[in-house]
Order: C-alpha cells, then structure tokens, then sequence
C-alpha cells in the first residue's frame, strides 16, 4: 500500500516546516519532499491541519485482564488512537497484578488481539524480558499490595529502566498525601541502586529538581489546581496554583522529560466516591498543545517531550522522517470543547470537562495504516507488542 500525504505542515520535536508531500510505503515513511511526482493506492490532502508524529503514552492503566468493567484493552486503545497516540505503555496494577513473567505472558495473550495501537507492558516485583520495563509503588495503591518487603524485592530484582510512583506510605501514614510524601519518595527512589530511574507523574518544581533519573508530568499536574470537589481525586493530589506554577517554571528550564497521560479510568459511581485517577488519552495532545501555547512554550518542545519515551525505548517512531514508521496524526487548529461522553474510553468523565482545547486528531495512521479518522476508528487490532519493533538497546 502506498499512500500521500500532500501539502503538509510538520510539526515535530525540532522542526516545524510547511508545503511538503509525504510518501508512506507499507509500514514506513519513505520519502519527504516539495511536489512529489508519484502515484498512490491512497491521496490525502492535509493542508488543513498540523502533522505530527504519533506519540507515545508510557503511563496508563487499561484495566484488563481483572477490570474490564472500567476499561478494557480494545475500548483503551481506541481511546488512545482517537488522541493521536500510537503506541501506550501499561501499568500492572491490575486485578491481580502483574507481578510474574506467568501472569505477564497471560496478559500479552489476551490483549494482544485487542490492541489497537502498539503497546508494551509493565511488570512489578519480578523482572521479565518480556516486560518494557518494572514499576514499583512506594505507597498503597489500587491492586497492589504494598509492603516494605514488596518494595524490597522490587529493588533487589529491578533491571533496566525501573518506574517509580513515589509517594512514600509513611509520611502519608502521618500527614495524607502531601508534597513533602512526593519528595521523601523521590529521596527514598535516588537511595535505590537501580539501572535507571523513572519517576512518574511529579508534581513540583521541588521533587523534579531532586529526582535522579527521568522526570514524567501529566497535563492534569499541569493544567488543573487543588479542589475539594470528590470527582477530582487523583494520586498524587492536584496541588496548589503556586505549586502548580512551579512546576511549569521546571519543565520550562528542562527538568522534565516525558508528558503522560496516567490514564485512570473508574466508573461514574466510582468517581463520584472518590476513587483517584482520571482518564487522559483523549485529552492528552489538546491539553499539552493548547497549554504549551497559551504558556508561550515552544510548540516543538511539547512534541519532544510526548516522543522522548521512543528514543528511550530505541524505536523509530516520534519523528516525521525517511526510514521511521509512519505513525502520523492530523490535528485540526480548530478550538473545541472536551466533551466526555464522545470518548472511546468506557469513562465518560473528564476533569477538563468543558474546557476548550485546540489540536484535536482528524486522523491518526498507525505504522501507514489508516485506523482513525474523524470521529471513527477505521481499522482495529493493528497493534502490535512494541518489543518486536525495537532496534538497538539505548540503556
Ligand atoms: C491510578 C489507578 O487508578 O490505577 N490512579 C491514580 O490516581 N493515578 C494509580 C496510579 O497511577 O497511582
Ligand atoms: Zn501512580
Ligand atoms: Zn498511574
């Protein structure tokens, strides 16, 4: 299949350029110039939005196997290709944990045939090849049964990148979830003898200036600040709007690495109890875009930092380039209003609700396939386990 992309506006981590033709043959981009003279199964004119590359969410929680009533793999990554994100990384929080190569393999089982974009998964406490990486939970956590031992065989079997959510049990055991539980777990995980350190989801220009190792954000850190309204529960808290300043200050001085989504979808009844975590696939590209805009940040460097896990990983994926996959989104410059009951996502709620946002997906492509397009998902389960698409170990 040979498709192309006619009269684009590219934007990607370092460059933003205009009024070139793409040429997509079978999985990748084969050539990029001014007026191609070529034919093509496929012609689609793009002059009406912005390119760019497919990102990568390397934090979420699909909820399958154990909790297919919140999310499954199919409902996920059509969520997750409905916002222009191509390739996700999965938590093992689930119901039970992915806490053996036995329960990872039966996990990859399942939702492989689910997959709708790229994907790998987490493991904790056991290391697996098979794995894309080990997360370990300083603190209690939804499926997870958190110990001191817990945390000791995590550390001792930890191998390659190791993920972190580090709120540390015994500050919140005396004061709740404050900041200074997020900077006593940073300083717990930089004690840890670990290859590389990942920190998911820091709140502060404090505990992101402190953490040794790579520094994740998410948009709701970002964009929203402390309420006392129960929907709005999340780990960690949303802070206050000084804290909230602070850490765009660091993001702004290069302190953070990665913007993910932590995807946590719950139910409506769930939600309305209070059960922390928020939905962000749909959301994540507008959101980060729009801010980055209205911050005066470089448009490029919010491309950066929804790509940087690809380089991590060694995947070429997260560039519009000659020889890279061609995992390509459309985004419309049209301003509109999220909207959660037109998600994918089984969780119609959304802590950005009514907010208006521009850089929405009309199409995403998905290693040359075109799987969604304007409000429909064109082509499912092209998904593919992202092992099998890595070319060179970065660690
Ligand atoms: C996550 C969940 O629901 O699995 N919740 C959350 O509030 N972020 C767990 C987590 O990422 O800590
Ligand atoms: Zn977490
Ligand atoms: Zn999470």
């Amino acid at each position: 299949m040979r498709v192309i992309l006619r009269d684009c506006t590219i934007l990607t981590a370092t460059r933003y350029y205009k009024g070139v033709d793409i040429l997509v043959e079978g999985e990748r981009i084969s050539r990029i110039c001014r007026n191609l003279n070529e034919e093509a199964d496929l012609e689609i004119n793009c002059s009406r939005g912005i390119l760019v590359p497919g990102v990568i969410d390397p934090h979420v929680h699909l909820r399958e196997p154990g909790q297919e009533y919140k999310e499954d793999f199919s409902t996920g990554t059509m969520a997750a290709l409905a916002g222009g994100i191509t390739t996700v990384l999965d938590m093992p929080n689930n119901s039970p944990p992915i806490d053996s190569e036995e329960r990872l393999l039966l996990k990859m089982n399942k939702v492989r045939k689910k997959a709708n974009v790229d994907f790998g998964l987490y493991i904790t406490r056991e290391y697996s090849k098979r794995a894309v990486a080990m997360k370990t939970y300083l603190c209690e956590t939804p499926n997870v049964e958190y110990s001191e031992e817990y945390l000791r065989e995590c550390v001792s079997n930890s191998r390659g990148i190791t993920a972190f959510h580090a709120e540390d049990q015994e500050v919140i055991n005396k004061e709740g979830r404050t900041l200074r539980a997020e900077i006593e777990g940073v300083r717990k995980v930089n004690s840890f003898p670990v290859e590389k350190r990942y920190f998911c989801h820091l709140t502060s220009m404090e505990s992101t200036l402190m953490a040794n190792g790579i520094v994740e954000v998410t948009p709701h850190h970002l964009i929203l600040s402390k309420t006392d309204r129960k929907e709005y529960s999340v780990n960690p808290p949303l802070r206050d709007k000084l804290t909230v300043r602070s850490l765009w200050t660091s993001l702004n001085y290069g302190y953070v690495q990665v913007i993910a989504s932590d995807h946590a979808p719950h139910t409506e009844d769930e939600k309305k109890e209070g059960v922390p975590g928020f939905p962000g696939l749909e959301t994540l590209l507008p959101s980060v875009l729009t801010y980055f805009q209205k911050m005066r940040i470089p448009l490029t460097k919010a491309i950066k930092l929804l790509t940087h896990y690809y380089k991590i990983l060694g995947i070429e994926k997260g560039d519009v380039t000659e020889g890279y996959y061609a995992d390509l989104v459309l985004l419309s410059k049209k301003e509109r209003k999220v909207d959660s009951t037109e998600f994918f996502s089984k969780c119609n709620f959304s802590p950005f609700e009514g907010m208006k946002f521009r850089y929405w997906p009309i199409f995403t492509m998905l290693r040359g396939k075109l799987a969604y397009s304007e409000g429909e998902i064109i082509e499912e389960r092209l998904g593919k386990e992202i092992l099998g698409l890595r070319t060179m170990q970065s660690l």
